[in-house]
Parts: C-alpha cells; structure tokens; sequence
C-alpha cells in the first residue's frame, strides 16, 4: 500500500511527505540564510547556491532573510535522527531545511535537486522554473548503504572513482567499499613497497579476449595492463568522498586473492616462486600467503599502517574470502604454526591468520570487516561479517552478537545479468533483476529484535571481471543500485515495485543529463502458474508495468489485438501460453512460451 495519497517522483522515497497543493518559482529564491552559520551550513549552502546559480545568483545571509523575500533557510535540530532531515516550504516565505548533521542537511539537499528541473544538472537555466512544494520528514533505515567496486580485475581511473563516490551520494548512501587488490592486479602505492606497483600492478594486455579464455603470459610478452592510484591520488578521492558524506572502506586481501603479490614478494607464499600476474587465465588461485612465516605478518602490518595513515574511516576490509589452502596443507612452515598454536587444521589457521590481523588493527583503533568465511574456524571476536554467500553467514554473525553488512549474491550482486543473456553484454552469470533487488529484506529470518540490530545495512557488489568498461560499469549498477538505495533508505517493502518503476522512468531522464548509462532491464514475461481445485491459474509477469502484455492460448505469436491480461485467470484445458509485452501496438521483447497439460479423463 502507498504511505501517502499524494505523489513524489523522487528516489529514494522520503519516509513522509504532503504536498502542499502549491508551486514554487525557484526565481523568487532571493537568499540562502544560515541559522548558526556553522561549517557544515555553509557548505551545504554552497551546494545549494552552486546548483541554483543558472536561474539567479544567490547571496549567502549569516541571518535570516527579510519576511517578504523566499529563502532557503538551514538550520539545526539535534532532535532529528542522525543523516534525517526536514524540508518544510512555507508559502512566499521560507525553504526551512532543519537536519541535526552536515550529511542530513546534503541529502536534503539532494532531495531538493530531484525535485528541481533536469537542466540544472548541466548547468543551464531550464525553461520551467516551477518546483512542487513539499512538506518532507525523512531519514534512513539503515546505517550502512554501501556500493563496493573491484579495481583489480579491471582498472579504473580516478575520474571515474569520483563519479562513482557522486552516484553513492546521490542516491543517498554512504559508503564506497573500494576493493583494490587481488590476484589479477595491486591497485594502490604502498611507499615501502614499490614493487607492487612496479610489477604487482600490471599484467599481460588481454582485453579484447573474454576473461576465463586469457591465456597467461607468454616469454616474449611485457605486461602493459594494469594501473593503480598514488597516495596523492587517493587522499583526493577521500577529500571528494568526504565532502558528499560517503565513507571510504578499502581493501587489501588476505590471506587468499593475493596471487599478484608473488610477481614482487615471491618468500612470502609457501612455495616462494615469482609468478607473474594472472591476467584471467585461470581459476581457483592457489597462491596464497604463508601462514607460517612471520615475514608475511610484518609485510601486511606495514602495509596497513601506510593505510591507516590515509583511510579516516573506522574500518578496514581484509577479505579473508574463497581462501584456497592446498599448499598450507603440505608447507613445513604452515604445519609448524598449526602444531605450535595448537590448532585443529587449515581452517583454524586461517582464523588464526584473521585474528593476528585483527589484533594489529584493534591497536590502531581500527576495526576488521570480512568477507563471511571468516566464520569459519571461529570468528575474530570484534570483526563485522559481510554476507556475501547468502544469508547465512549474516545469521549465524548476529546471533554470535556481530555486526553485519549483507550482500547475498542473489540480489545484490550486480556483475550478474538484469535480462536475458543473449540480449545482454557478457555477464559473470546468474540472473538478478531489477525487480528482485527490489524486494531484497536485507534481515536474515529468523533473527531475534536484539539480533537484527546487528545488520547494519547492505551493499551492491561490482566484480570487474566482465567488465572492462565505465560504461559497462555504470550500466551494470543502474539502475539495481538505485532499487537497492529505496530498500536501504525507505525500507523494503514500504511502497510496491510498480510505484518504484514509475518514479524510476522520471529519474532516468536525470541520469541521461548527466551522462550516466543504465541497463534497460528485462522486456520477458514471466509465465505463473499454479494448480488449484478448478484448474490451473496462470499468473503474467513483467518488470514494466507501463506496458501491456498481450498473451494468446492457442499457441500463435501475440499480437497488438491479442487478448490484453489484466489479472489471473483460470485454465481448465490443455494450453499453450505464449506472452509478449506490447509497447504502441508493437511486441518489444521475445514471446515467452508455457505448455499447461491436463491428463485426459479415463
Ligand atoms: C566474493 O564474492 N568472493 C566475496
Ligand atoms: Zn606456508
């Protein structure tokens, strides 16, 4: 059911609104006026005065603004809920943004923008200057809403990182989890050692092939792919970040998808060989750290303070996922720590290796995200799981009194399909559409109140390897990003999907202004069906309810005149079902084909 009766076409959708049955002609907005005139005001009034500045410039006030003049006034409410806000328009007057936050006082801001004309985004002055006014209260379910992006498997640049960091924010989440090394590529300078951006950083160039066929590097090759960012570059993404309230949360893998470092540090696996960097040859990597050996403790330790010293976040992610332990099984060192630690097997041992790190980390004030093997062999005490393989992993963590970040591949993996495979550029696999990132709950069943507590939020996942693209890399996160953003600030659940879709086919119009591509999404019907005592009832699907399906029993191709479904019906006969959306009378997508039999009576 609608919250409200009344409409807002923005993303994602406030708690509460009313409209207040009134236009406002943003050329009256004759001033910014500050209540406190503290820091966080004034930059949020700068982002206002920025965006409003092809229709008037518009001066910034230490006080409030004469009574017969519009202004947008900012000001401070320590009652409201951290990152919530308040946007009350009062007739002729006053904008009256109230937030108890600098980052509640931005996403008013960003509700603002989607409200105001598409031109604006570019800079220019629109035609129409009239914006709907709103009373707005508005704040998010969750703590975490995250988007994560793999920089190893493909290279991206930092101009791209930086829209990326402005599509988090715009859709109103807040941290970048920003996955920098693994077995295809080190993307990040760690000033003691150079090799890793020397060597570990690049790769034998195989982009024009598709991933899994890379063959690896042949004798007379140079590995020219790769790249990865200076400690300059870096604290500039963090100030960017900073500045649209998203967190940063690097990376650095361990003790698995670290094959790349052994093009640099080979002592520092059980085996000791230099291999070069896997350009996407092969799977799984069986070249992992040496658990036994206290170099590779001393390497990671130095590594991490060079990150602490950039990252200001509490937490740093230290992956611990898809750990393949073949040679901790037959590495003398290995077994030696196993023997020493009293330990039961590899498994501990990776527990083990976690916990060394969480230690080192908890000295810095640092806290350990991992992905959700770490489960296994026993959990780092203070260490927040991510979810990833499913649910469980999220389950079993809360109720051990953990925090968590789910990421169930399911629905919030966005390296997989949206649509169907042969309509689509090359996905990983799976199928994860726009609609059933929609209806992602992101709390496992079966938690207690207490336990839920412990979920922190979600994230969507980008895994590169099948995309070697920004372009592609956009089109893959939208618009499942955005649905995961309406499930992560309004909650799930709290308006239908068809409401959803709607508001999304307006917002779209806002990504091609500023150039960001997204995916058109599945054109399929689904066929339902499902046996009840007076037959079977065949239920139509689509993921756009703004076109019609047209469906035929007869086994014939729909067409524009064929029979247009409006609700479930009932067959009592053997059918063929074939179904097509329809779009100004003509079938867009493929026709999806269902058999219904019925035994004969004997
Ligand atoms: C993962 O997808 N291997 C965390
Ligand atoms: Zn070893």
């Amino acid at each position: 059911m609608f919250k409200d009766l009344n409409e807002i076409e923005i993303i994602p959708k406030p708690q509460s609104f009313i409209s207040k049955g009134t236009t406002l002609d943003l050329r009256n907005i004759l001033s910014i006026s500050l209540q406190n005139n503290s820091v966080e005001e004034k930059y949020v009034a700068q982002l206002f005065k920025k965006f409003l500045a092809p229709i008037n410039s518009i001066p910034i006030l230490r006080k409030r603004a004469a009574k017969d003049s519009i202004s947008i006034n900012l000001s401070s409410d320590p009652k409201i809920l951290e990152e919530g806000y308040s946007i009350m328009f009062e007739e002729n007057s006053f904008i009256c943004i109230e937030a108890s936050s600098e980052a509640g006082l931005f996403y008013a801001f960003q509700t603002f923008r989607q409200l105001c004309p598409l031109s604006l985004e570019i800079n220019q002055i629109p035609r129409n200057t009239l914006i709907t006014a709103y009373d707005i209260k508005d704040f998010p379910k969750y703590k975490y809403r995250g988007m994560h992006l793999d920089v190893s498997r493909h290279f991206f640049k930092t101009s791209f990182i930086k829209s990326y960091i402005d599509m988090i924010a715009f859709h109103k989440m807040n941290v970048f989890h920003w996955h920098l090394t693994d077995d295809n590529g080190w993307r990040i300078e760690i000033k003691k050692y150079p090799k890793l951006t020397k060597n570990s950083a690049w790769r034998v160039d195989r982009t024009h092939e598709s991933w899994k066929d890379w063959a690896p590097i042949q004798k007379h090759e140079k590995p020219t792919y790769g790249g990865f960012y200076t400690q300059k570059e870096i604290k500039e993404i963090i100030e960017y970040a900073n500045q649209r309230k998203v967190t940063i949360i690097p990376e650095i893998e361990m003790p698995g998808h670290t094959s790349e470092v052994f093009a640099s540090y080979p002592d520092l696996s059980c085996h000791g060989k230099e291999i070069p960097v896997n350009p996407g040859s092969y799977w799984p990597n069986i070249d992992i750290f040496c658990a036994g050996n206290d170099k590779v403790f001393s390497f990671l330790e130095n590594i991490l303070e060079e990150l602490i010293n950039l990252f200001p976040g509490s937490y740093i992610h230290i992956g611990g996922d898809e750990v393949d332990k073949k040679y901790w099984k037959t590495c003398k060192k290995c077994q030696n720590r196993i023997h020493q630690e009293g330990l039961k097997n590899e498994i501990e041992l990776q527990s083990w290796f976690i916990k060394r790190i969480e230690k080192f980390l908890l000295s810095k004030n640092k806290k350990i995200i991992g992905w959700d093997e770490i489960i296994d062999g026993g959990i780092a005490k203070s260490a927040t799981i991510m979810s990833w393989r499913g649910y469980s992993g999220g389950k079993i963590a809360a109720k051990a009194g953990h925090d968590v970040i789910m990421c169930p591949e399911s629905y919030c993996y966005f390296d997989h399909y949206q649509a169907e495979p042969h309509m689509s550029p090359l996905a990983i696999g799976g199928n994860t559409t726009l609609k059933k990132v929609y209806s992602f709950n992101p709390i496992p069943k079966g938690l207690t109140k207490e336990q839920k507590r412990h979920i922190l939020g979600a994230q969507g996942n980008l895994w590169t390897e099948y995309i070697k693209t920004e372009d592609l890399a956009q089109y893959r996160v939208l618009p499942r990003m955005t649905a995961l953003s309406e499930v992560l600030w309004s909650g799930q659940g709290s308006y239908p999907f068809e409401d959803f879709y709607m508001r999304l086919q307006i917002l779209q119009k806002r990504f091609k202004k500023l150039r960001w591509k997204f995916a058109p999404g599945t054109f399929s019907v689904s066929i339902i069906t499902k046996i009840v005592q007076s037959g079977i009832t065949v239920n139509l699907i689509s993921e756009k309810p703004d076109k019609e399906i047209r469906y035929t029993l007869d086994g014939l191709n729909p067409i524009h005149k064929s029979k247009k479904f409006i609700k479930k019906f009932t067959v009592k006969r053997s059918v063929i079902i074939k179904a097509a959306l329809f779009y100004k009378k003509r079938a867009i997508g493929e026709v999806s084909t269902k058999h219904v039999k019925f035994n004969p009576v004997s």
